[in-house]
């Protein structure tokens, strides 16, 4: 804990925060020297967006104070925050889909002229001057929902200067970025710390923490950890202060001969909603015992391509065999028959429920099979027996979880529980989309071994994934995906990032 000083854009000191009888902050402080960036590390759970929503006013603090440049700050809710000049960039975003980015980010914060009549002429100026001075590209005229996730946070950052943020909190803002966004994204935020604004960012990549962050507080289980200076800490030593274990960065995997082949995709072609093909003539074999990765930037066909194998989008010409039974066009629960399980990216979307209980989603998709059902009534017995399994094996907090509601676990949690469920079916293709977005290095190394687990145990693995790292990391085959083709193939000892990084972005082999 340091002195109250102006030097400080934000203290934060002695924060406590309770859920219900869970004490999820447990005397927290947090010091952040005025045009710094600072990023905020820790498990899944650990604390990190419930203390930044105290920051921003979304929750209030049981106990502990906040000082801004050196002064106390009552924040009681986030229109007190944003009039303190503190803005915040959450893990999902805020924006209304229909809207333009203009009227998104001038929503709630309207420039009136005399007779109270929404001056937009002026607003827009404001909005063009913020975005040159920072340099960031945006059309103001797009609406919201033909973005692409890059832009729209693009969107959320300027509608927080445009209320003239001081502190900017961003919560996870890379999970859901490419490669490139990333680095336009650092590019942002350098710009506004030369400005001599702060930036607090909470990321569970350390190799961002240390590409950004000048400093760092580490927090585990609430309690605060260490805070330190970034350049003295590794990768791994900022990993091992926040799991408070030994930890592999790399997932140790031996070699192993794949056996026959177990799904395959021949000549598949598939139409986007708007009639274009989106993948083209595309073949593919994964072999038990394999894990076959499809490396590629979002929007070259992946989501086609999972459509069709999933029986929701129709296939033009090919076809897909699994277990040697072609499966296309037809419907989900025949794919899902057919034993392919299938961990989806967006797990709010897709992956389950908010508003039920974290037991009924553990058993959604088997709610009306036995054990659970038994003459069309639920056993709630057999149903709380296998979603204890499931927490205990995939260790999800807090372990008395099972009869909340699965919006109230962190993000890491809620996916952990997805992707017990889903090996649970005991499937011989498991799809993993994304599989560790937004979860801490702990949890990815569980969820690393556990793919290699099920490979070793002879299963079938498609991992599609954004992250070239992970690609790299863990699979055995490594496909590139471009414009719905696949244009490239490596064993994983054959792949070298460079040439999978320039096919990724269209270019040649021999280029
Ligand atoms: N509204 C809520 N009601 C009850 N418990 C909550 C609520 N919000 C969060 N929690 C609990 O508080 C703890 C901290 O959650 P928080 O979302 O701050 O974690 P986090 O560090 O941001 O995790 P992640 O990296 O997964 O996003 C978790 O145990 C979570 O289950
Ligand atoms: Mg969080």
């Amino acid at each position: 804990m340091h002195d109250i000083s102006r030097e400080y854009a934000v203290q934060m000191h002695g924060i406590t925060k309770y859920f219900g009888p869970h004490k999820v902050l447990d005397n927290i402080d947090l010091d952040i020297k005025k045009g710094k960036i600072h990023a905020v590390l820790g498990e899944n759970g650990a604390g990190k967006s419930t203390l930044m929503s105290i920051l921003y006013g979304m929750y209030s603090a049981d106990y502990g104070k906040i000082y801004l440049s050196g002064q106390e700050a009552h924040i009681g809710n986030p229109s007190d925050a944003i009039s303190q000049g503190i803005g915040m960039v959450h893990q999902h975003f805020m924006l209304v889909d229909k809207f333009t980015v203009l009227q998104n980010i001038v929503l709630g914060n309207e420039t009136t002229n005399f007779f109270g009549v929404l001056n937009m002429r002026k607003a827009k100026k404001k909005v063009l001057d913020i975005i040159e001075k920072y340099g960031m590209k945006v059309d103001l005229k797009e609406k919201i929902k033909n973005l692409s996730v890059g832009m729209q946070q693009k969107v959320e950052i300027l509608k927080a200067l445009y209320r003239g943020s001081e502190v900017l909190i961003l919560d996870e803002p890379t999970a859901v970025l490419t490669p490139m966004e990333v680095d336009e994204l650092f590019e942002t935020m350098n710009s506004l710390k030369q400005d001599g604004k702060t930036i607090i960012i909470i990321t569970h990549k350390l190799k961002e923490i240390k590409k950004s962050a000048e400093t760092c507080t580490i927090i585990r289980k609430g309690r605060l950890i260490d805070a330190v200076n970034v350049d003295d800490e590794t990768e791994q030593s900022l990993a091992e202060k926040m799991v408070g274990r030994q930890i592999k960065l790399f997932v140790d995997k031996q070699d192993r001969v794949p056996g026959k082949t177990i799904f395959e995709i021949k000549n598949l072609s598939v139409r986007c909603e708007r009639g274009i093909e989106t993948v083209k003539n595309l073949s593919m074999k994964i072999r038990s015992g394999e894990i076959y990765g499809l490396a590629g930037i979002e929007g070259n066909g992946q989501t086609e391509l999972l459509q069709c194998i999933l029986g929701r989008r129709h296939a033009d010409a090919g076809k897909i065999i699994m277990n040697g039974k072609e499966i296309q066009n037809t419907d989900i629960k025949n794919v899902l028959d057919s034993k392919i399980s299938f961990i989806h990216a967006d797990r709010h979307k897709y992956g389950c429920v908010l508003d039920m209980t974290v037991a009924d989603n553990a058993i959604m998709e088997k709610y009306r099979e036995k054990p659970f059902s038994v003459n069309g009534f639920l056993n709630h017995e057999e149903r709380d027996k296998f979603t204890k399994q499931i927490i205990e094996t995939y260790d999800i907090r807090p372990t008395n979880c099972s009869h909340q509601k699965i919006r109230n676990l962190s993000g890491g949690n809620q996916q952990k529980l997805v992707i017990g469920r889903e090996i649970a079916n005991n499937p011989d293709l498991l799809i993993a989309v994304q599989p560790t977005r937004g979860l801490d290095v702990g949890a990815i190394e569980y969820v690393h071994s556990t793919l290699v687990n099920l490979r070793d145990q002879g299963k079938a693995v498609l991992l599609i994934s954004l992250e070239l790292d992970e690609i790299l990391n863990l699979s055995d085959k490594i496909a590139v995906i471009y414009g719905g083709e696949i244009v490239g193939e490596f064993r994983q000892n054959e792949s070298d990032e460079q040439k999978i990084g320039l096919l990724m972005a269209g270019g040649k082999e021999n280029d």
